[in-house]
């Protein structure tokens, strides 16, 4: 579909399952070169088809992020283009949750997401070569939902690294943005529908008939709605977009 991305150097995090997975496959389907990066892989950079690779890291360590980007910018090439798909979530009420989840949800999906972009983004301007950073915030970025605080608060934080580092780097050529996404159907979102039902009174099956009554579109997401809008921002057509946040949520959000 975007010729411009054979053979690029894609980095995705959380690339095991959902999203993350549903994004690794987009990229390979374009021919690019695509290391998947989740803390659920085996040790090391990991060859598994001729133009995919895994590497086991867990994005809250900082060493671990910086050996990573080095490890593969020596073997494979300067990583151009960075897709944090790497999170995780608690359920709870604002009263009931514990500064354990709290730091969880921060440390995963706010700070995770920030280091390795600060890795990538150095190495990017260090060689003086452009490139693409595409943060997985969510429609949580942008709105407060009921028993997700600590959730909410850490995807608020991914929208402003964005912004700023946008700005920080626009003049170097590196675009960063955001998508947002709605109801995404993933390993996650069971979870949670569980999880969330539980302390709603709910069951799982009623959460996801209630989450499809919210979306006007009809339906619920899959990773593959989202995997598109990735290719897109790392795409040509998108060159001139920086600092957004993208919401991808069958219209459920529209700010
Ligand atoms: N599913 C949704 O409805 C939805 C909506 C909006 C945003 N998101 C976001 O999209 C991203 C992917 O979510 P998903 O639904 O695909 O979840 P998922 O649980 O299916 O996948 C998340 C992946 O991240 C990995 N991971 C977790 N902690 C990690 C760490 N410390 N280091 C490295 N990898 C780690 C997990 O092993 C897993 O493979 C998350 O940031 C999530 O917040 C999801």
């Amino acid at each position: 579909m975007f010729d411009e991305l054979r053979g690029r150097i894609v980095l995705v995090t959380g690339g095991a399952s959902g999203i993350g997975a549903g994004i690794v496959d987009a990229f390979l389907g374009e021919g690019s070169t695509v290391i998947s990066a989740d803390l659920s892989f085996p040790e090391g950079l990991l060859r598994r088809q001729e133009h995919a690779w895994t590497i086991r890291l867990d994005v809250r360590d900082e060493d671990a992020v910086a050996d990573a980007v080095s490890q593969i910018g020596e073997r494979l090439g300067t990583i151009d283009t960075l897709v944090t798909a790497a999170g995780t979530s608690t359920l709870g009420f604002a009263t009931e949750t514990t500064s354990a989840q709290w730091d969880l949800n921060l440390d995963v999906n706010a700070k995770g997401s920030f280091l390795v972009a600060k890795h990538v983004a150095a190495r990017l301007v260090d060689q003086e070569r452009t490139g693409r950073i595409v943060f997985i915030s969510s429609q949580a970025g942008k709105n407060g939902y009921r028993g997700m605080t600590a959730y909410v608060a850490s995807k608020h934080a991914v929208l402003g690294v964005t912004k700023t580092m946008a700005t920080e780097l626009a003049s170097r050529g590196i675009t960063v943005n955001a998508i947002c996404p709605g109801i995404i159907e993933t390993p996650m979102k069971h979870r949670e529908r569980i999880e969330g039902g539980a302390i709603r009174g709910m069951t799982a099956e009623e959460v996801a008939a209630e989450d499809r009554s919210q979306v006007p579109l009809g339906r619920t997401g899959t990773p593959e709605d989202v995997a598109g809008v990735a290719l897109f921002l790392a795409s040509d057509l998108a060159g001139y977009m920086t600092g957004q946040g993208i919401n991808v949520t069958g219209g459920m959000t529209m700010h």
